[in-house]
């Protein structure tokens, strides 16, 4: 081996022992301290700065969280002044549609199938049966109750709304209200230029 050959050897073997894994009790030599230690309170450690010994302070009464804004109660739950909003605040156009189509066929098609008629593929492998949608109790509640039950759940049905937004709720809302008006639909209801081609 040659000279340089058998320094890198030994520098290398004494780079080794170095991480020979012992460990210390003894801090490790810190010739920059780069913030490790900072003055600063934890979150809950108690202080003496302020007379009630907390190191935070309570929110303003009324402080509202970034983003839970809710300008709007009776979108956000579906209720107002105790009752029920009557009507989908959203727009009924084809978007809005298309949305709650492609939410309601993740969220709710697995127990109450894609038709709505409760059929799912959860009530096929177990005993967790749900209901027909176009139950004539349901078809008569009004578009906030079908919300509540959404974000909230009733009975052994869950909750969905940590999982589904307030916008998306109203859009499946609007999908149930189509799919169960689809399964009352007469020929009245198709432009006359159309009928033909249903024949
Ligand atoms: C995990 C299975 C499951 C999912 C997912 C689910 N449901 Fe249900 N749902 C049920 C069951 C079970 C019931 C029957 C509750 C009962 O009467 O005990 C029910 C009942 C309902 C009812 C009737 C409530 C009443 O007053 O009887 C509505 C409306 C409803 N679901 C809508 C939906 C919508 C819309 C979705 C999608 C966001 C959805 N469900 C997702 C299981 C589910």
């Amino acid at each position: 081996m040659s000279r340089a050959g058998a320094a890198v050897t030994f520098s290398a073997a004494l780079l080794l022992a170095g991480c020979a894994g012992q460990t210390t009790r003894k801090p490790p030599i810190e010739i920059f301290p780069d913030m490790k230690r900072q003055p600063k309170l934890e979150a809950q450690e108690p202080s003496a700065f302020f007379a009630d010994g907390r190191s935070s302070r309570m929110p303003v009464p009324g402080t509202v969280a970034q983003g839970r804004l809710e300008e709007d109660p009776g979108f956000a739950t579906g209720v107002v002044n105790g009752m029920y909003v009557g009507r989908n605040p959203l727009p009924l156009d084809e978007a809005v549609l298309a949305r709650g189509q492609e939410r309601f066929n993740i969220y709710c098609a697995p127990c109450h199938d894609r038709a709505g008629t409760g059929r799912g593929i959860v009530g096929q492998r177990s005993l967790w049966l749900a209901n027909s949608l176009h139950d004539d109790r349901i078809k008569q509640m009004v578009d906030g109750e079908i919300y509540f039950v959404i974000s909230n759940g009733r009975r052994t049905m869950p909750g969905y709304r940590f999982q589904i937004s307030e916008r998306d709720r109203w859009a499946i809302v609007a999908y149930v209200r189509a799919l169960q008006r689809a399964t009352s639909g007469t020929i009245e209801d198709v432009p006359p230029d159309l009928r033909r081609e249903l024949r």
